[in-house]
């Protein structure tokens, strides 16, 4: 059992998005002949999680920790192998075809260079438009009317429509990428690491946008990022992953006033502050060695092989979740 089994005080029925215990295991496979399954990349181990309509969830981790492969699987763009995933009261992981179809339009994903995988030799109009075409919503002057609309919102004139992606800076590329996400008024955007290729100047004005754009759009948000600067900015609650398990969660505040597990200290010990005396009194905590493969997890608590605090018990014990404060979780043996 893995620690993101046991039951947290998530997945409430008014949550927008409720995920429970979701599980994504890669195989992995060899031979050359007759290929057979040697082992499982176990990338999402068990993570629950629920947010709130209109609120901002931040997951953050390093890389490699399961982040990416969490967001593809709450949106079905990576089956899960466990788990389920509600939107809206509605379980999305059983869906198939047309109504799966339906949902999928409920929730887009907002990568780190979302032009980046999409065809050059298409115009914006063309990128705009294919989200709508694909779920065959208006007629094609409807759709350059969406297009129009949703570029406004995002501050590109419509005379960007002729223009190709290549013509564009980071920071406009990323502002097309939210159009397009945008461009089927969504209820739920998974931002995975959304502004972590662009100039820390830049940065600031995409964040500001999507804040913008939640107001205006009524968005819900599951925020992708290794950097807590970026998630604290923007998040009401910050869930903290290592090793495909989430080890902690609290209100955003919380988590950087008060961290209590290991991990999140260890993190958060690395941002300098703003303040000189709060800079000068900073405790660096330094983890040993490398993340672990998710292919062969350390037993007990996946942590235990970098943790500073770590004793006999770690080893041989799951922790299981702890309520630590108001809607403050934490999963670790101890209480630091
Ligand atoms: N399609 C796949 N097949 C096999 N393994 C995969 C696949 N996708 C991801 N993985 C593995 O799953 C683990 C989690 O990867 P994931 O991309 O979700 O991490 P991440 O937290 O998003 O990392 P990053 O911060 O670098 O984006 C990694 O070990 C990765 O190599
Ligand atoms: S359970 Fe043990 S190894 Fe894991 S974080 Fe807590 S002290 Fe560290
Ligand atoms: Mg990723």
């Amino acid at each position: 059992m893995s620690i993101g089994t046991e039951p947290g005080p998530i997945g409430a029925t008014t949550d927008l998005l409720s995920v429970e215990d979701l599980v994504v295991h890669f195989p992995i496979r060899r031979g050359l002949v007759v290929e057979r399954t040697v082992g499982h990349v176990r990338a999402v181990d068990g993570v629950s999680l629920g947010i709130a309509a209109g609120r901002t969830y931040g997951l953050v981790g390093e890389s490699g920790c399961g982040k990416t492969t969490f967001g593809r699987a709450v949106l079905r763009l990576e089956e899960p192998t466990g788990g389920r995933v509600r939107l809206d009261g509605t379980e999305v992981t059983g869906l198939r075809s047309d109504r799966l179809r339906r949902f999928r339009s409920r929730m887009q994903m907002v990568f780190q260079d979302p032009l980046g995988s999409l065809n050059p030799r298409h115009n914006v109009d063309m990128l705009l438009a294919e989200p709508l075409k694909v779920h065959g919503v208006g007629s094609r002057s409807e759709q350059r009317r969406l297009a129009i609309e949703t570029l406004d919102a995002v501050g590109l004139p419509s005379s960007v429509l002729e223009r190709y992606p290549h013509e564009f800076s980071g920071g406009q590329r990323q502002r097309l990428g939210i159009a397009r996400a945008l461009m089927l008024r969504p209820d739920l955007v998974i931002c995975d690491e959304p502004v972590s290729a662009l100039d820390v100047s830049i940065q600031a004005q995409v964040m500001n946008l999507l804040e913008q754009l939640q107001g205006e759009f009524n968005l819900t948000y599951l925020v992708i990022a290794h950097d807590l600067a970026v998630v604290r900015h923007m998040s009401d609650r910050v869930g903290v992953m290592y090793l495909g398990n989430l080890v902690e969660e609290a209100d955003s505040e919380a988590i950087y006033d008060d961290p209590r597990h290991p991990y999140t200290k260890a993190l958060l010990s690395a941002v300098p502050q703003p303040d000189p005396e709060a800079e000068a009194d900073r405790e660096r905590i330094i983890l040993k060695g490398d993340l672990p493969s998710p292919a062969d997890p350390p037993s007990g608590c996946r942590f235990r092989t970098r943790c500073p605090w770590a004793a006999d018990i770690c080893a041989e014990e799951v922790p299981v979740w702890r309520e630590v404060g108001d809607g403050h979780r934490v999963a670790c043996h101890f209480d630091l």
